[in-house]
């Protein structure tokens, strides 16, 4: 992930991600927050679950804030939950703003991606072998329980149970893309096995979004497993350090 001067511009098919580390919150960073976001900050009881909403956040709002030309704390952003109509659901733009984004926390990393309107979802998890048997219940449809064997490549890698990570992380990216998340149950998504290049192969009732769902696993950070989703033509994804926007934020004083 090579630094970019700025915000690139974010063309039709592009799909960019933002990679944002814990260690690169700053206390000035929650200034850029609306007065939902201040709220949702406060309501978090342990401080990395507190700076990783304001990193989500402010990514969100300085990157949306380049694409529309808008000061970062300006930003519309709807986080009305479609399921219940409190604010913790998907931040959305308005509808004429012409972009999508989808935010995502784990450990370490935040994720914001960007598209020019392709609904966009992404998912990233920390890789944790004492979790493999839950996730093997809860994420893997039949089809995928007799793949489930670990294949060489997984024998081979540097954390057990790392590829039931990845079916998660492409399945909870295809629910958040579609806006169900996890109110559709993993199960009744199949996709390809972890070794071989990320596709959503059946979903249940839907059979339209296969072929118009694009999956595709992100490398960031070998201790985490993180995949993006975007419907619509198959996009150019772009990875890029959100170290350096957040820096020139930290400047700012009150
Ligand atoms: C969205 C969801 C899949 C995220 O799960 P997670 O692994 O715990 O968390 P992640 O860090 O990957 O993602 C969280 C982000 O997803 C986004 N999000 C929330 N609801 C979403 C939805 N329905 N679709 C897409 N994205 C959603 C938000 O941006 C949230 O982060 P933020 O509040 O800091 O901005 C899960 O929380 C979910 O399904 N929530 C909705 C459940 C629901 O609708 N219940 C009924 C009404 S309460």
């Amino acid at each position: 992930m090579r630094s970019p001067d700025a915000v690139p511009p974010l063309g039709p098919l592009d799909c960019q991600v933002w990679w944002a580390g814990l260690a690169e919150h700053h206390p000035n960073h929650h200034r850029l927050l609306d007065p939902v976001e201040l709220h949702r900050r406060s309501a978090y009881r342990r401080e990395d679950d507190r700076r990783r909403f304001v990193l989500g956040a402010v990514v969100a709002r300085v990157v949306l804030g380049r694409h529309l030309g808008l000061a970062p704390d300006r930003v519309p952003l709807d986080r009305t939950c479609a399921g219940c109509g409190r604010s913790h659901g998907r931040p959305r733009p308005p509808a004429d703003a012409g972009v999508e984004l989808s935010v995502s926390h784990s450990g370490d990393w935040v994720l914001v991606a960007v598209t020019a309107g392709a609904p966009v979802g992404v998912d990233i998890e920390r890789l944790d072998p004492a979790a493999a048997d839950e996730i093997a219940r809860s994420v893997l449809a039949p089809a995928e329980r007799t793949n489930a064997e670990p294949t060489d490549a997984e024998r081979a890698d540097a954390v057990p149970g790392a590829g039931l990570f990845r079916y998660w992380v492409r399945k909870e990216a295809a629910l958040k893309a579609t806006g169900d998340g996890l109110r559709v149950a993993m199960t009744e998504l199949t996709v390809t096995p972890p070794d071989r290049p990320a596709r959503l192969v059946a979903w249940t009732g839907r059979p339209d979004l296969p072929a118009r769902l694009h999956l595709v696993d992100l490398a960031g950070d070998p201790a985490y497993a993180a995949s993006v989703a975007v419907i619509g033509a198959a996009p150019v994804i772009y990875s890029l350090p959100a170290r350096d926007l957040l820096r020139d934020l930290a400047g700012r004083g009150p």
